[in-house]
């Protein structure tokens, strides 16, 4: 039995979509466990840019079964469309290729409602407003409607509308002065739920028995991380998060696997650093250089968000933060992508250390204030001015960006088992 993990590295869109397509190729079985349709995973095959966000970056491989686990949180409505998106681009997507556990809960339109009550007042942390911060919410409490529920459909549409009348209330009463934008037609809320679960019903199935079942045939399972490290709810930059186990253990209770069945964790890492959203990010850029990382939008990798489109912040490798999310997963193989984005930089730098006070830290902070307050220590290297998205063996790349990926490797403490050149199924470098 066998499941490797991949799990994004620094704060997302590290390119684990990707790379999980690349992967899929050897897996039986992909498996999402952990967010929801906050996550936007795009794969580029040939001319074609499919963007993912519920369901796994395994779907481009016939021989794959995909498997959305019961760690994740579903809008029906949204998997739909995202479904009726991969069909356009002449993918597959039905009952014997697509598995939605019935233990995953349920993102309702309240659920949405009340991610933008939230963002439009001052405790808004840059949420990509898909509900997911709520869902996870009503789970804990106890109080969530999960994806089996959608088994009886007129059920389902009935326990959608009271949880939108309930919310309306509370918008009503907490949110008055949005309550216009923000207030939803229950009755509609019921139909549309009513009408996706008869269209997802044969979707639904036990999935912790599938996954299982496929461990004790010996088959291999790809884990495909959504989110990343330094978004987790526990280890992340709390409160700027979202609000899954986007680690290791995430794959544990997302899946429900017992941990001696994980026998490969592969972190994904950009060759710089982007986040969207608020929320510390040491090493940092602005002004010219944060354009340049970041692209005007022409390139489809510019860093825009695939799920909102909002411009990425950017700003040098952090192999500091890197290191921490090494140890935190027990990654020993990291992928490291966009390295064809810095071609043409005369000098390159990495975060290599924090220092607050005149001090160097020891490990990276958990205490925000502590966080925000550091100084990154940066370590400048020469860079490569070679085009090197045709390369194809890792010998052929230019001696600076290899001396580069090599210090990376040295600082995060994990081999760099894959570098990728550019989105491309054939710009991926086995090393
Ligand atoms: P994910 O959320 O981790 O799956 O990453 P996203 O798909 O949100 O963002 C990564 C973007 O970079 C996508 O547009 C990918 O197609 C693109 N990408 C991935 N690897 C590379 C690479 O090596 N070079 C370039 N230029 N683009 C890449
Ligand atoms: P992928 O899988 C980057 C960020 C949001 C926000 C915080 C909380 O594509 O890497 P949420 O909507 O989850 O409550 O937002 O998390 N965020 C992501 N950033 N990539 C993602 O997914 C993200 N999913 C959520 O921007 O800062
Ligand atoms: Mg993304």
């Amino acid at each position: 039995m066998s499941i490797t993990v991949l799990l994004g590295a620094q704060w997302g869109d590290e390119g684990k979509g990707r790379i999980t397509d690349a992967l899929a190729h050897e897996a039986d079985l992909v498996a999402r466990f952990n967010g929801g349709d906050n996550a936007g995973h795009s794969i580029t095959i040939g001319n074609t840019v499919v963007k993912l966000h519920l369901v796994p970056s395994g779907i481009f491989r016939p021989a794959c079964l995909n498997v959305i686990g019961n760690g994740v949180v579903v809008n029906p409505l949204n998997l739909l469309k995202e479904m009726a998106e991969v069909r356009a681009a002449n993918i597959a997507v039905g009952p014997d290729n697509l598995k939605i556990s019935d233990a995953a809960h349920i993102i309702t339109p309240a659920h949405i409602a009340l991610d933008k009550a939230r963002e439009l007042g001052a405790g808004g942390i840059g949420t990509t407003q898909r509900g997911i911060g709520f869902a996870y919410m009503d789970k804990a409490a106890r109080t969530g409607i999960r994806a089996g529920a959608m088994h009886d459909p007129a059920a389902f549409g009935a326990a959608v509308q009271r949880h939108v009348e309930a919310v309306n209330r509370h918008i009503q009463h907490e949110y008055a002065e949005h309550a216009d934008k923000l207030l939803l037609d229950s009755a509609k809320c019921a139909a549309d739920a009513a009408a996706a679960a008869a269209q997802l019903r044969p979707y639904l199935a036990n999935t912790f028995e599938i996954v299982q079942d496929a461990l004790d045939a010996g088959k291999h399972i790809l884990a495909e991380g959504a989110q990343a490290a330094l978004l987790d709810l526990d280890h992340g930059n709390y409160p700027y998060v979202t609000s899954s186990s986007a680690t290791v253990g995430g794959v544990l209770t997302g899946l429900g696997v017992p941990p001696k069945a994980i026998t490969r964790v592969m972190g994904v890492a950009k060759a710089f650093c982007s986040r969207v959203g608020a929320g510390p990010f040491p090493s940092e850029l602005s002004g010219d250089l944060a354009l340049r990382l970041r692209g005007t939008g022409t390139n489809a990798w510019d860093e825009y968000g695939s799920t909102t489109g909002r411009p990425r912040r950017v700003g040098w490798h952090d192999a500091f933060a890197l290191r921490h999310t090494v140890r935190l997963n027990g990654i020993e193989e990291i992928a490291l992508t966009k390295l064809d984005v810095l071609s043409g930089m005369p000098t390159v730098k990495l975060c290599v250390g924090y220092v607050l006070g005149g001090e160097r830290l020891r490990s990276y902070p958990q205490d925000m204030h502590v966080l925000t307050q550091c100084q990154p220590m940066l370590e400048e290297m020469p860079g490569w001015l070679e085009d090197v998205s045709t390369a194809r063996q890792y010998a052929d790349l230019p001696p600076n960006l290899r001396a580069y990926v090599e210090r990376i490797e040295a600082l995060a403490g994990a081999r760099v088992s894959l570098v990728s050149v550019g989105p491309e199924r054939e710009q991926l470098i086995r090393r």
